[in-house]
């Protein structure tokens, strides 16, 4: 049994169905579902007992202690947190209450919960817990990507409350011998990306004949990486990581923002085609760019490589089309999601 938080959103939701795909060992997913997090994602796992979301708070230390105390996992999986840079800058409270304070709250309860196990279940159990590249800050042109020795440099409320947590993990780790783990992951793209971000935004906007807002010059640089991918990093580093390390998780594929979104029109062009034979590249806009928009971000895996053997499955090229193909094979998932709250976020933030 492992304990997943934040299962029902975009990478915790890709991991829940993979796990399950690969193995028969249950899964407990606790996931507020807030805007972000959606049960549909997890349509497939209806009526499987291996699979039990619970709607609950990382924060709710009550909660999180009876839900181990039942359950008895080996592992917890931390997926849980408020993860949009845009809606950071809009309103940084929340970032602080879920990703540090729920953070706090969640290693609290998982300590109680491991300082009582029997010496075996004690060595055995796990608590990995899933960051961002963003806590390095930014590069210029020509730096060299992150390595797990940068300094943690967080620029935007988003990226200090996770450089926060990461703090936290790390030193439960060092002050009460938690076995953690800890991830810095680079952009995720793939299947069930909540439409707020850049590439699910731009292939949502393209087909509804919307505008495609690229911030600033479009030259910032991200690192993109297939969600599988980081999904089968996290397994390996929850396997055989080494206790109280961190692993940076990425796949070299360093692009700027309106290459990008150059890419998934093209895809479009080819695969559903505007009916007036134009390309989707006349919906690009340019507007004012993020406050305290980072330049760019690269990250250096091979320390991963070299230590637990991960390599990434996919390449830019052949994730990028499976990712527009999944958005046009499943309208509904996106219809669905795109809510009353959905609406009033794109109107606050692109108005
Ligand atoms: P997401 O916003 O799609 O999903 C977050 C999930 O957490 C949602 O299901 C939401 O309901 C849930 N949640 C939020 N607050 C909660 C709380 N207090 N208690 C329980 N559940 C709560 O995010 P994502 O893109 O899937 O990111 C998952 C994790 O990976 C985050 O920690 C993020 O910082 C990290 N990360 C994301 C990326 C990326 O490119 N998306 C890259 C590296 C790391
Ligand atoms: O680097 C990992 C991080 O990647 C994760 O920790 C975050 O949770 C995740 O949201 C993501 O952060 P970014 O800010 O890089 O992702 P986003 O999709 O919001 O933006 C990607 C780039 O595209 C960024 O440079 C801003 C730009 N952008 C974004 C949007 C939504 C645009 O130009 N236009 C847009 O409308």
């Amino acid at each position: 049994m492992i304990l997943v938080t934040g299962g029902a959103g975009f990478i915790g939701g890709n991991f829940v169905l993979d796990w399950l795909a690969l193995h028969d060992e249950p899964v407990i997913n606790l996931d507020k579902l807030t805007y972000a997090g959606n049960p549909e994602t997890l349509q497939s796992l209806q009526g499987d007992p291996r699979h039990t979301l619970v709607q609950g708070d990382i924060g709710d230390r009550e909660l999180v202690a009876q839900l181990l105390t039942q359950h008895q996992p080996r592992a917890v999986i931390n997926f849980a947190a408020e993860s949009h840079v845009d809606r950071s800058i809009h309103g940084p409270g929340e970032f602080i209450h879920t990703n540090i304070v729920g953070t706090y709250e969640l290693l609290e309860a998982v300590r109680q919960y491991w300082q009582a196990l029997n010496a075996t279940e004690k060595e055995a159990f796990r608590f990995l817990h899933v960051s961002t590249d963003e806590v390095y800050g930014s590069l210029a042109k020509g730096d060299p990507a992150f390595t797990e020795q940068n300094h943690i440099e967080p620029n935007s409320p988003y990226s200090a409350s996770k450089a926060a947590s990461d703090h936290l993990v790390r030193a439960w780790h060092h002050t009460y011998g938690l076995p953690v783990l800890t991830t810095n992951c680079s952009n995720n793209y793939g299947p069930y990306h909540f439409p707020e971000k850049l590439i699910p935004l731009m292939i949502v906007n393209a087909l509804a004949g919307k505008a495609l807002p690229v911030y600033g010059d479009g030259q910032q640089i991200r690192d993109w990486l297939y969600v599988k991918d980081h999904c089968s990093a996290i397994r390996r580093v929850l396997e055989t990581g080494r206790l109280g390390e961190t692993y940076n998780v990425g796949g070299w594929n360093e692009k700027a923002n309106l290459d990008i979104v150059h890419t998934v029109c093209s895809l479009l062009d080819e695969l559903r085609p505007r009916t007036d034979g134009k390309s989707y590249k006349d919906q690009i806009t340019f507007v004012t760019d993020r406050p305290g928009h980072d330049r760019r971000y690269a990250i250096d895996a091979r320390k991963l490589e070299r230590e637990l053997g991960w390599k990434p499955a996919e390449t830019f090229e052949t994730g990028i089309r499976k990712t527009v193909q999944w958005y046009l094979d499943n309208p509904d998932w996106v219809a669905h999601v795109q809510s009353g709250a959905y609406r009033d976020w794109v109107q606050k933030q692109y108005a």
